[in-house]
């Protein structure tokens, strides 16, 4: 039997910030409402000509120096985005020219902020095929440029960023199991509706229903963790480490409590970079390995929940 394991984990966050007070002259808003209501006290942006596939390129080679790898060792790229530089080539084909590899299939995934949970769980089930043998997973977001600034429902919420893991074949797991699913019948909560022929090309900006997201991300990601540990045959007890969407505290501590895992056992990093979209789970995750928290051997539960709607999960033993 082939598993999936994680051999690095790598990360980047643009270099330009906006505090929750610098947002107060933009909207309508207060820095204590939107800390109050969503524990985010700034997030990073992307600056004028930065895009998706340059945080990527530098969480990519973090994960690959973590690994001890050279890009020529990877012979699979995926990346999760919903703001890709182009239409296409696909921010993977980009990121592949920019390593300086070639031939490998690469390709983009579209999840919104589920993205990186649907990535991982296709680049595991290419290696447990033998279809490959080390994948770089990457979540990028280049989110700002999806934003209505004049939303103050939407814009005090996403920020931008990049993470990223090398995943290798192995004879143990490493990932376990991972858990997928959608329902586009909650299409109209959450979505950018412009897009190609049906008749809104100029609605390209994020638009939500947020007290409904809520409510059925809380639920949904309750279930979800039912579903994780019931598939695994393990308790609760059993659980080491969330790394959780980083969407907002009270999602976050609400999955918490339905794991009766103290705070203390859950990365959290909204405050510092707002909900990235796909990137947030690597984000969070890179974080709590570099800084010693996150040890090898230890069982880990990621969850996310987004557009579509979408939700996962992956339980690895890291
Ligand atoms: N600053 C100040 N007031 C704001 C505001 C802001 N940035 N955004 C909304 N408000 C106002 C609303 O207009 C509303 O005013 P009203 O009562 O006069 O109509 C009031 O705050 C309450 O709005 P409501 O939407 O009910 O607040 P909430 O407690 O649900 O918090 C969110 C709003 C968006 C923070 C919360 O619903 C949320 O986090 N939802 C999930 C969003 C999410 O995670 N999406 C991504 C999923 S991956």
């Amino acid at each position: 039997m082939i598993y999936s394991r994680i051999l690095g984990t790598g990360s980047h966050l643009p270099a330009r910030t906006m505090t929750n007070a610098d947002l107060e002259a933009i909207v309508d808003t207060t820095a204590t409402w939107i800390f109050e209501r969503t524990g985010i006290e700034k997030r990073h942006l992307v600056s004028e000509g930065e895009t998706c596939c340059d945080l990527a390129e530098v969480a990519a080679r973090r994960a690959l120096d973590a690994a001890g790898l050279q890009p020529s060792d990877i012979d699979l790229i995926v990346v999760a985005t919903t703001t890709p530089d182009q239409f296409f080539p696909s921010t993977a084909c980009l990121l592949q020219q920019r390593l300086g590899i070639r031939g490998c299939p690469a390709f983009d995934l579209q999840a919104v902020c589920t993205g990186f949970v649907y990535a991982v769980s296709v680049a595991d089930k290419f290696i447990r095929t033998g279809a490959a043998t080390r994948a770089l997973v990457v979540g990028a977001e280049a989110l700002s440029r999806i934003l209505n600034w004049e939303d103050r429902g939407t814009c005090v919420l996403f920020g931008d960023g990049a993470g990223a893991v090398v995943l290798e074949a192995a004879d143990e797991a490493g990932i376990i199991s991972t858990h997928l699913h959608a329902d586009g019948s909650y299409k109209d909560l959450l979505q950018v509706p412009g897009g190609l022929g049906n008749g809104h090309p100029e609605a390209r900006f994020m638009e939500m229903k947020g007290n409904e997201v809520f409510r059925v991300a809380v639920t949904t990601l309750g279930r979800i963790v039912d579903e994780t540990l019931a598939a695994a045959g393990l308790s609760k007890s059993d659980i080491d480490w969330l790394i959780p969407h980083q969407a907002n505290i009270r999602i976050i501590q609400a999955t918490a409590r339905k794991l009766d895992l103290p705070m203390e056992r859950v990365v959290v990093t909204v405050a510092e970079h707002g909900n990235t979209s796909a990137a947030s789970i690597p984000l969070a995750f890179d974080q709590a390995v570099r800084d010693g928290r996150i040890q090898r051997g230890e069982l880990l539960l990621m969850e996310a929940f987004g557009g579509g709607f979408t939700w996962g999960s992956v339980l690895v033993r890291y």
